[in-house]
C-alpha cells in the first residue's frame, strides 16, 4: 500500500483540467491506497483574497471533492490549514532551499510576470510548502497535472537534501502518479495552453458549471477556417477542441468528426454543439450533488473535523521525528 497526498489550491469550483489531471486519480486511489487529500488554503493566499471568498472558494473545493466521490471514510480529506504542522516543516525545509532554485522554478516565473505588483515571499517559497504537504505524510505517490512535475522533482530535491544533511534515510522519493499514463494536461478554450481559471475568461470549464454556460463558453471556443487538404495536421486550437472531446465524448464521436476532418468536410459549429452537449452531459451529476451539498453545513463540518483529526494525527508523528532527526531536545 502506497501513501498517497495530493491538493486543490480553492479558486472557486473545481475545472475540468483539475478533475481530469488530479480529482479522478483521487477518486480512484482511495480504495487502494492510505490517503491523504487536502483543500490548500494556505497556498492560495499568495494572491491575497479577502476573507470572505477564502471561506467561499474552500467549501467550493470541499463539496466539490463530495460531489466527484471521495468518500471521508476511506480517505483523509483536510483543509490545509487545520494542520499547523505543515508550517513548522516548511520552515525546516526552507532553511535548506536555495534562492536561485527557487527563482528558477517555472511557476514562479509564470507568476512574477502574471502579477508583477505583488512578487512576495510566499511565491518564492511556494514549491517548498508544496515539499512539506507531501513530506508531512511521507507519502510515495502524488497524483497530479502535468504543471506540477517540476514542484514534485523539487520535494524529491528537498527531501533528498534532508536526508543527506542529517545522515539518515527518513523522507521517501515521491513520484507523481497518473495510473501508469503520462501526466496529462487538459488544454483550454482559446486555442492554447491549458485549461485554467487564470488563464482568462472562458478558457475554463467548471464541474458547477450551468448548461447555458457551457454552451456560451463552448460556442466562443478559439479554431480556424477548417482544413483545406485532406488529413491535414491539426493546429493547436483544434487540436485542443479534439482533446477535449477525447475526455467527454464517446470514441464513435470523436472518430465521426476526425473523419470530418479528415475529409475537410467538419464544420466546427456542429462539432462545438457535440462536444457542449456532452460536456452537459458529463458535469450534470457533479453540478446537482454541488448544489445538494452547498447546503448541508452540518455534514461539511462533520467532515472538516474528523479530517483534521486524522490528518493531524500523522503530521505530528513526522514532526516529532523531525524534530529529534534535527537536534531539538527537552530540557
Ligand atoms: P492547482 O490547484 O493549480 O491544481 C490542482 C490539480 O489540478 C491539476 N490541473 C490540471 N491537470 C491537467 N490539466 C490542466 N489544465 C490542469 N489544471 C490543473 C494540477 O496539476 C493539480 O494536480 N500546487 C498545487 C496544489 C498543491 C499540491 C500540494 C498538489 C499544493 N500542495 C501537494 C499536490 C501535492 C496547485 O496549485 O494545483
Amino acid at each position: 500500500m502506497e501513501t498517497v497526498v495530493s491538493g486543490i489550491r480553492p479558486t472557486g469550483s473545481l475545472h475540468l483540467g483539475n478533475y481530469f489531471g488530479a480529482l479522478q486519480n483521487f477518486v480512484k486511489m482511495q480504495n487502494e491506497h492510505q490517503c491523504y487529500f487536502f483543500i490548500a488554503d494556505y497556498h492560495s493566499l499568495t494572491t491575497h483574497p479577502t476573507p470572505h471568498d477564502l471561506h467561499g472558494n474552500v467549501k467550493q473545493i470541499l463539496v466539490n471533492y463530495l460531489a466527484a466521490g471521495l468518500d471521508p471514510e476511506k480517505c483523509t480529506l483536510y483543509l490545509q490549514s487545520d494542520v499547523p504542522e505543515v508550517v513548522e516543516l516548511y520552515l525546516f525545509l526552507n532553511m535548506n532551499a536555495y534562492i536561485g532554485e527557487l527563482e528558477r522554478c517555472t511557476s514562479f516565473k509564470d507568476k512574477i510576470r502574471a502579477q508583477p505588483e505583488n512578487i512576495n515571499a510566499g511565491l518564492l517559497t511556494y514549491p517548498t510548502l508544496m515539499a512539506a504537504d507531501i513530506l508531512l505524510h511521507r507519502a510515495t505517490k502524488v497524483p497530479v497535472g502535468k504543471d506540477q512535475e517540476q514542484h514534485l522533482e523539487m520535494t524529491r530535491t528537498f527531501g533528498n537534501r534532508f536526508n543527506r544533511l542529517y545522515n539518515v534515510d527518513y523522507f521517501k522519493e515521491p513520484q507523481a502518479f497518473n495510473f501508469g499514463e503520462n501526466l496529462t494536461k487538459i488544454p483550454g478554450l482559446n486555442g492554447s495552453g491549458k485549461m485554467g481559471k487564470s488563464e482568462g475568461e472562458g478558457n475554463a470549464i467548471f464541474l458547477a458549471d450551468k448548461p447555458e454556460d457551457i454552451r456560451k463558453k463552448v460556442m466562443k471556443a478559439v479554431t480556424d477556417g477548417g482544413p483545406t487538404v485532406p488529413n491535414q495536421e491539426k493546429p493547436e486550437a483544434i487540436q485542443n477542441l479534439f482533446q477535449l472531446m477525447n475526455v467527454v465524448s464517446t470514441p464513435e464521436t470523436v472518430a465521426f468528426f476526425n473523419e470530418k476532418y479528415n475529409t475537410c468536410a467538419i464544420r466546427y459549429g456542429d462539432m462545438k454543439k457535440q462536444l457542449a452537449e456532452d460536456m452537459i452531459n458529463f458535469t450534470t451529476p457533479f453540478r446537482e450533488k454541488i448544489e445538494d451539498m452547498l447546503k448541508n453545513d452540518e455534514y461539511l463540518s462533520k467532515v472538516v473535523h474528523q479530517g483534521k483529526e486524522k490528518a493531524r494525527e500523522s503530521a505530528s508523528k513526522t514532526i516529532r521525528e523531525v524534530r529529534e532527526i534535527i537536534g531539538f531536545k527537552s530540557f
